[in-house]
């Protein structure tokens, strides 16, 4: 028995000094972070700009492939994007400004209203009305000019 708990003693010391390391390891740079929020950034980007080509008449316009990107932006907004977004994650590959933190109820907002358009702009995508098409997609686009105008460099 005493053996036993001794062991069970020194496993716990063990994993204490990994999980200890790994906290520090992360506390001095988010690279993680930024690489999970990029990632999602760029299926945004991904999809928004085919679809941008094709309403501005640069590529053909094809209803069904309109109607993947918007599904898939609408898919990519419904991650969880905040959690690439911990306290103060800034760093030197990231164009994330500090004022995020300053006021992460209005970054949440922000990001509330992309998932709003994104899902408005699904529900219209695959339709024929055109205009409605044009209108939804340039609320989305707004919504992510709103956030990177005042959060991103
Ligand atoms: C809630 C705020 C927010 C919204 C909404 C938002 N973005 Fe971003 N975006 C950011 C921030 C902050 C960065 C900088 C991230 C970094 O470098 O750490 C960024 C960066 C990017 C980048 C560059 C990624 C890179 O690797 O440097 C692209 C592309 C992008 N966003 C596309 C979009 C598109 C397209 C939309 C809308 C469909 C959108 N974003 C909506 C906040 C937002």
């Amino acid at each position: 028995m005493q053996i036993k708990s001794r062991s069970f003693l020194l496993l716990g010391a063990v994993t204490l000094t990994a999980s200890s390391l790994t906290s520090l390891a992360y506390a001095e740079n988010f690279d993680r972070e930024i690489e999970y929020r990029q990632s999602i950034m760029h299926i945004l980007g991904w999809n928004m700009k085919p679809m941008g080509a094709m309403l501005k008449g640069k590529i053909p316009f094809d209803s069904a492939s309109f109607a993947r990107h918007a599904k898939d932006l609408e898919t990519a907004a419904s991650l969880d994007l905040l959690s690439g977004f911990p306290e103060d994650s800034n760093g030197d590959d990231s164009d994330a400004r500090p004022d995020i933190w300053l006021d992460f109820a209005d970054f949440k907002q922000k990001f509330a209203n992309l998932q709003a358009a994104s899902k408005a702009l699904n529900k219209v995508a695959s339709g024929t009305d055109q205009a409605k098409i044009e209108a939804a997609f340039g609320d989305l686009g707004k919504a992510c000019k709103a956030c990177h105008k005042a959060y991103k460099d």
